[in-house]
């Protein structure tokens, strides 16, 4: 029999929702068009992906025709980036936070290397933008202010409303990497003044291979991806329409679940907080207080967090490392240095990240394992 397996690691990719697995398997039995035809199966794919768009622009309140999809949340990023100064030439001032995703941060490294400056936003301690720390860096060469809504390591929420009101007030361009926020909290773009917005469906629920792309009405992107013109033009490439169907769907279930859902997971993220703060010796709460529920970033001293991560793999529970691991190297997280976290800290953290599917029963053999697997690498870190 196979040992059991506890998933602590929601942020980087959710399970499949079966409801949202049921729809697809329904879908690619019976619709096969493509929906660029003119064919009746072609029309009936075509059918499927309007309404699929329709529904995603009133779930973020915005028109059909602002709705592009994509294949997933860093190509939206890239297109957004890159398309835009491709677009603007003119202005070559770009803002992000110091905290953004790699789909974010490395395409900005790309632009500074070609004569844009971009300059990063610092956080506070508890990982947020203080809208003020844009409000005061916005200059008139401004294109672009690019600022995620929730970050991924932290769980850290910026008030991405209030930011969007000083780039609409000052005239730059508000772009929010959604990511982690999207199908979590309420979001309507209007009212926040956003510009640019990305989400991408697995992280909820849904298929890996589906990003989502709003773009205001009037602004215009060079496409990343040229060839039949789909999307409107801005994303040539044949339209992944089950997978959108499948994205749609597992919105549907966060229509309906979601107070439910965001009560239970913070319920048990209190229980491991106490937990790690009150009967692990030498440890430290990364992730604010009022962060979302479901991401947990902690460290512990004189530990080594790749090899707590491997213990607790051994032990059949799945972390992330607060620090990725790129070719055998560990590289410093950049997010934990904007928040300061002190340098003993730094290398001995990890994310633990809960969902949908968490129950009592894991997180009490998380808390057991988590104690065992902290004092054993210790003696050997
Ligand atoms: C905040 C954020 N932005 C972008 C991405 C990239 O998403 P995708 O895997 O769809 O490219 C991620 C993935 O972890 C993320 O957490």
């Amino acid at each position: 029999m196979d040992a059991k397996k506890y998933y602590f690691d929601y942020t980087a990719n959710t399970p499949l929702d079966p409801q949202v697995r049921q729809t697809l398997a329904e879908f690619y039995a019976d619709h096969y068009g493509n929906s660029a035809g003119i064919h009746r199966f072609a029309r009936d794919m075509k059918t499927h992906l309007d309404e699929a768009r329709a529904y995603f622009a009133r779930f973020i309140g915005a028109k059909s025709s602002e709705i592009v999809f994509t294949a997933s949340a860093t190509e939206s990023n890239n297109t957004v980036l890159k398309g835009l100064v491709r677009h603007y030439p003119d202005k070559k001032h770009i803002l992000i936070s110091a905290i953004e995703h790699a789909s974010v941060y490395n395409t900005a490294r790309v632009l500074r290397a070609s004569e844009f400056e971009v300059e990063e936003i610092p956080v506070n301690t508890e990982g947020s933008v203080r809208p003020e720390e844009v409000k005061n860096r916005i200059r008139p060469d401004t294109l672009l202010v690019s600022v995620m809504w929730v970050n991924n390591e932290l769980g850290s929420i910026t008030p991405i409303g209030e930011i969007g009101k000083i780039c609409r007030e000052q005239g730059a361009l508000f772009h929010c990497d959604a990511v982690q926020g999207f199908a979590k909290m309420p979001l309507n773009v209007h009212k926040m003044s956003i510009d640019f917005l990305t989400a991408s469906a697995h992280k909820i629920y849904g298929p890996i291979g589906v990003g989502l792309l709003f773009i205001r009405e009037g602004l215009k992107l060079e496409p990343l991806l040229h060839g039949g013109g789909h999307e409107n033009g801005l994303r040539s490439s044949t339209v992944n329409v089950p997978g959108i169907v499948g994205f749609r769907k597992a919105i549907e279930i966060y229509e309906r679940n979601h107070q439910k859902e965001w009560q239970r997971v913070s319920e048990f993220r209190q229980q491991l907080l106490s937990f790690i703060q009150n009967e692990i010796d030498g440890s430290r709460i990364n992730s604010p207080a009022n962060g979302i529920p479901h991401i947990i970033n902690c460290s512990f001293d004189k530990v080594n967090g790749e090899l707590l991560a491997i213990a607790l793999d051994k032990q059949g529970i799945a972390v992330s490392t607060g620090s990725a691991c790129s070719s055998g190297k560990i590289i410093k997280s950049r997010v934990l240095g904007a928040i300061d976290v002190p340098m003993n800290f730094q290398a001995g953290t990890i994310r633990i990240s809960l969902g949908r599917y968490t129950t009592q029963e894991e997180t009490d053999y998380l808390k057991e394992q988590l104690k065992q697997a902290v004092n054993k690498v210790r003696k050997i870190s």
